[in-house]
């Protein structure tokens, strides 16, 4: 079998966003492995416009040539990560639109999470996690939670290497990630 191909998704399109200091740290880690390959997909390369399609994607495909573009993109992955801060308690806005545009590419692939915020972003994980399950995804258990004490020194002058504690986090969830990228690639082509 072909290595799975795993997606790093910025899940904020805010031009100060933070999420590209989790993307970059996280897409270097992975970039080490040789069990899968990994790409990063930021939200921003697609201007979606706000969901306004006929159906919804579980009956038919989207039809907004950006959102056909972005089902491309998506469709070819076996298996996501998101970089998710938290909003509202939430997901962002621009994540949960982009997921909204989104059904068959995603079936029976796995969802991992990093995420951000006061208490690690960990309230948008929960709503994340939800979500992927309609769309048929697998959420995986193990995310990496970036706190605010950590938030705040990043988004001074502070470096990922001044928090182990989150590189064995990121380790874990890419180990998940994998296995189930790879398990579920070879149970989709049964
Ligand atoms: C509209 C908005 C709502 C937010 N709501 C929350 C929240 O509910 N909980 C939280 O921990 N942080 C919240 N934050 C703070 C964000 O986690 C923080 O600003 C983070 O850097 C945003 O991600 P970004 O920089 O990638 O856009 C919010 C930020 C914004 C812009």
């Amino acid at each position: 079998m072909t290595l799975p191909k795993i997606a790093i998704v910025i899940g904020t399109t805010r031009p100060s966003r933070f999420a590209d200091k989790p993307a970059n740290w996280i897409m270097e880690m992975a970039a080490r492995r040789r069990d899968a390959e990994f790409e990063i997909v930021d939200l921003r390369d697609f201007d979606l416009p706000l969901f306004a399609e006929k159906r919804a994607p579980i009956y038919s495909p989207p039809e907004h040539p950006v959102a056909v573009a972005f089902s491309e993109r998506m469709k070819a992955f076996d298996g996501f990560i998101f970089i998710t801060a938290e909003y509202n308690h939430s997901i962002s806005g621009a994540l949960k639109n982009a997921l909204d545009y989104l059904y068959s590419e995603m079936t029976r692939k796995p969802a991992a999470c990093v995420a951000y915020g006061g208490v690690g972003g960990a309230r948008a994980v929960e709503h994340l996690r939800l979500i992927a399950v309609e769309l048929q995804m697998a959420p995986v258990r193990s995310a990496v939670h970036i706190g605010l004490f950590e938030l705040r020194a990043l988004l001074r002058d502070g470096s990922f290497d001044d928090y182990p504690y989150l590189g064995t986090a990121a380790e874990t969830m890419l180990d998940d990630v994998v296995w189930w990228s790879r398990t579920l690639k070879a149970g989709r082509a049964d």
